[in-house]
C-alpha cells in the first residue's frame, strides 16, 4: 500500500489509477451537517456507486452549486438543477442595475423566476450581489448621490433602502447572501476606487452587513473576491487584513467567497493545491465560512497537454479537494452550467481566445470528465460512508494477505476478528450519530493496530499503517480528542 504524502493526493491518483482501496481509507473526511442520506441510500464514496454530483453532495454535508443567467444556455440547462446541483446563484438578476433601471424602479421578474427554480428544485438559493462597486448600477445613481447637498447621507439612504427592498423581499427564501462583492482593486491591495468607497469610505462594507442581517437576520451573509494569486500577493494579504477588520467590529458577516475564476488570459500559473488550500485555511481561521462561488476553469491552461480535459479535471480535483480538505469551507458553485454559457466567451478580454469550454458540463449538456473529478473529491467528505469504506478497506486487505493477525494462527484470526468488529461498532456509533462511541472503538483499534511494532500489535502488513492513518484522520477530524 502507498505510503500517504499529503492531504487529498493518495486520493487523486488512487482515484485516476482506480484504485479505490487506498484513495477510500485516504479520504479526508469532516464532521459535517448529518448527511440526507440513511443506511439504504447509496454509498457515494464509492466511485462505481453512479451517485450524481448533487447525491454526493448532500451526503456529504456540502454545497455545489452553480450560477443561472437569465437566459438559460441549453434548452434543458436548468433541468441540471436539483439533478446535478443542490444550490444555485443568481448570476445577474439580483444586481442592483438589472433589478433598478433607476433608483428605486425595482422589476423583480426574473430575480423573482430564479427564486421560484430554486424553490421547485428544493435547493439552497444564493443571492448575488448587493454591492458591487463595478457592477451594474441603476443608471441615475451617481447623479443622485452627487448632486445631492448631502452625497454621504443621501448614498445611506439609498443604500439601506436597496438592501432592505431586496433582502426583504426574499427574507427565508434566498438562504445566502454576497453582501458586498469585490471590495479591493482589481489587482492591488488598496480598496476598490468606486461610488461607495470615494463617497463613504470603507464603512460602506460593514454598513451593508448590518442592514442585511436586519433586513434577513436568519441569512448566511458573506463578502466576495477573487485573486490572481492566492498566497502572499498583496491582494491577498490585503482582504484576509480586511476580513479580519471586520469580524474584529463584529460585523454580521457569516462567510467569505473565493471566486476561484482561472481564466488563462494574463500569464499566471495556476496554484498549487496547497497554496491555495492554505489561503481558504487561513481564512477559516477567521471564524468564518468558506465558499468558492464562481469557480471555472478555462480549458486554455491545459491546451498543450494530451488530454486536456481529463487535465482540466484533474485541476478541478484539487480545487475541490483543497475545499474538501478545510471543515469549513462548505461549498462550491460553478460560474454557469454548460461551457456554451460562460461568460468568459462573450466578455473582453477573454472571449478574444473563445470557447474556453470552463465548466462542468459540455454544449450538448453532457457531464464532462471535471463533474466526476470533483464529485468524487466532494465524496472525501462523507463520513459514514467513510466509516463503511474503513471496514472495506480491512476485509480487502484481509483478502489480499495485506493485513495479517499477528501472532500463532489460533490468535491471529481472533485479533482480526476483534479488529473488525471494533470497525463494525464504528460505522454503527457515526450512523446513529454516536460519535463518542464511535471515538472509543476507533481508539481501541488504532491501539490494537499500533504498527509501531509493540508486542501488543494485533495485525501486521502493509495496509495496517495505512488503515492506521486512516483511522487517525477520522478521529481527528470527528474532533475525538477535543
Ligand atoms: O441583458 C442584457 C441584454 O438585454 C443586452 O442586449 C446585452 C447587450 O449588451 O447585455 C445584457 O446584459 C449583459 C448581462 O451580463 C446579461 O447577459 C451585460 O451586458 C453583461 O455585462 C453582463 O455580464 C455579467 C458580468 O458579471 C457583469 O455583470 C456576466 O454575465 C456575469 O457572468 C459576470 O459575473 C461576475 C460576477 O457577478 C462577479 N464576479 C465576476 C464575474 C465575472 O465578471
Amino acid at each position: 500500500m502507498r505510503k500517504r504524502e499529503t492531504v487529498g493526493s493518495g486520493w487523486r491518483e488512487a482515484h485516476f489509477g482506480r484504485a479505490p482501496l487506498v484513495a477510500i481509507a485516504l479520504a479526508v473526511v469532516v464532521l459535517a451537517a448529518r448527511p440526507a442520506g440513511t443506511g439504504d441510500s447509496p454509498d457515494c464514496t464509492d466511485p462505481q456507486s453512479g451517485c450524481s454530483l448533487a447525491e454526493t453532495a448532500a451526503q456529504a454535508g456540502f454545497w455545489v452549486g452553480a450560477a443561472v443567467g437569465n437566459a438559460a444556455s441549453h434548452p434543458s440547462t436548468q433541468a441540471t438543477i436539483g439533478g446535478h446541483f443542490n444550490s444555485m446563484t443568481a448570476e445577474n438578476a439580483m444586481k442592483w442595475g438589472p433589478l433598478a433601471r433607476r433608483v428605486g424602479e425595482y422589476d423583480f421578474g426574473r430575480a423573482d423566476a430564479l427564486v421560484g427554480l430554486a424553490e421547485e428544485r428544493a435547493v439552497r438559493m444564493r443571492g448575488h450581489t448587493l454591492l458591487w462597486g463595478r457592477g451594474p448600477l441603476p443608471v441615475d445613481l451617481e447623479s443622485e448621490v452627487n448632486q445631492s447637498p448631502n452625497p454621504q447621507a443621501r448614498l445611506r439612504e439609498l443604500l439601506d433602502q436597496h438592501i432592505r427592498t431586496v433582502v426583504g423581499r426574499y427574507a427565508g427564501r434566498v438562504q445566502s447572501w454576497d453582501v458586498v462583492n469585490e471590495p479591493l482593486s482589481v489587482a492591488g491591495a488598496a480598496f476598490d476606487y468606486n461610488l461607495f468607497f470615494r463617497t463613504l469610505g470603507e464603512s460602506y462594507i460593514a454598513e451593508a452587513f448590518r442592514i442585511a442581517h436586519e433586513a434577513d437576520p436568519g441569512a448566511q451573509l458573506f463578502l466576495n473576491e477573487f485573486f490572481f494569486v492566492y498566497s502572499g500577493s498583496p491582494k491577498s494579504q490585503a482582504f484576509l487584513a480586511l476580513v479580519e477588520k471586520l469580524v474584529a467590529e463584529g460585523v454580521p458577516m457569516h462567510g467569505v467567497g473565493v471566486q476561484a475564476h482561472f481564466w488563462d488570459y494574463l500569464p499566471i500559473a495556476l496554484p498549487s493545491r496547497e497554496e491555495f488550500q492554505n489561503f481558504l485555511q487561513a481564512l477559516a481561521d477567521l471564524g468564518l465560512a468558506v465558499e468558492l462561488t464562481e469557480l471555472d476553469i478555462s480549458r486554455h491552461y491545459f491546451d498543450q497537454g494530451p488530454d486536456p480535459l481529463l487535465r482540466q479535471a484533474e485541476f478541478y480535483s484539487e480545487i475541490t479537494s483543497a475545499c474538501v480538505a478545510v471543515p469549513a469551507c462548505q461549498g462550491i458553485t460553478t460560474w454557469g452550467i454548460d461551457d456554451p454559457g460562460t461568460w468568459l466567451d462573450v466578455t473582453a478580454p477573454f472571449d478574444q481566445v473563445a470557447p474556453h469550454e470552463p465548466l462542468l458540463f459540455d454544449a450538448e449538456l453532457q457531464p464532462k470528465p471535471a463533474y466526476f473529478s470533483m464529485r468524487d473529491a466532494v465524496a472525501e467528505r462523507i463520513i459514514p460512508f467513510t466509516a463503511r469504506a474503513l471496514l472495506r478497506l480491512f476485509d480487502e486487505s484481509v483478502k489480499t494477505g495485506a493485513l495479517e493477525g499477528a501472532g500463532p494462527p489460533g490468535s491471529a484470526v481472533a485479533k482480526l476478528r476483534s479488529l473488525r468488529s471494533s470497525l463494525e461498532k464504528t460505522v454503527k456509533y457515526i450512523d446513529s450519530d454516536r460519535v463518542s462511541g464511535a471515538c472509543r472503538e476507533l481508539e481501541r483499534t488504532a491501539r490494537r493496530l499500533d504498527t509501531d511494532g509493540s508486542s501488543r500489535a494485533f495485525a501486521t502488513g502493509p495496509a495496517a499503517r495505512d488503515l492506521e492513518e486512516a483511522i487517525r484522520e477520522l478521529r481527528g477530524l470527528l474532533a475525538c480528542d477535543s
